[in-house]
């Protein structure tokens, strides 16, 4: 699959999104090491703090199927700047693939692609716990 279809997967999943609050619709589509996708939404609650992020969402789908090794992300948004993952995603994605690549798009079409490590430098992970 091309970077491209990755993040036209994801800007579909743009229309599943549950954002009454933010009015700002992202949609993920995270590919795992054996080829499959998972897509994810934002998904906003009333008691803002319970929002989980699209990249989350698909993370989260995919570890519960059994499926913990992932290549890429695609992350679509429609702002003017690219949409790069929050503090919490970058940490989440990091825990199970230090190696991804990131690709953000803006609402214009355009994206950018970056390893994760450029986005989450000196992580702290599950190696950092080995004795
Ligand atoms: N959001 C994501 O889903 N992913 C990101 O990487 C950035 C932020 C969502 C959370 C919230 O629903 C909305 O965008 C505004 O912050």
């Amino acid at each position: 699959m091309t970077d491209q279809e990755l993040i036209d997967l994801a800007r579909a999943m743009q229309e599943r999104s549950y954002a009454p609050y933010s009015g700002f619709p992202v949609g993920a589509a995270l590919e795992a090491e054996d080829g499959r996708i998972f897509t994810g939404c934002n998904v906003e609650n009333a008691a803002y703090g319970e929002t989980i992020c699209a990249e989350r969402t698909a993370l989260v789908k995919a570890v519960s199927e059994g499926v913990r090794a992932f290549r890429r992300i695609a992350v679509a948004g429609n702002g003017d700047d690219y949409c790069w993952p929050c503090g919490s995603c970058r940490q989440a994605l990091n825990e199970f693939s230090p190696n991804l690549t990131v690709l953000a798009a803006n609402g214009t079409g355009s994206f950018l692609s970056v390893p994760l490590s450029e986005l989450l430098p000196h992580s702290f992970g599950p190696r950092n716990l080995k004795k």
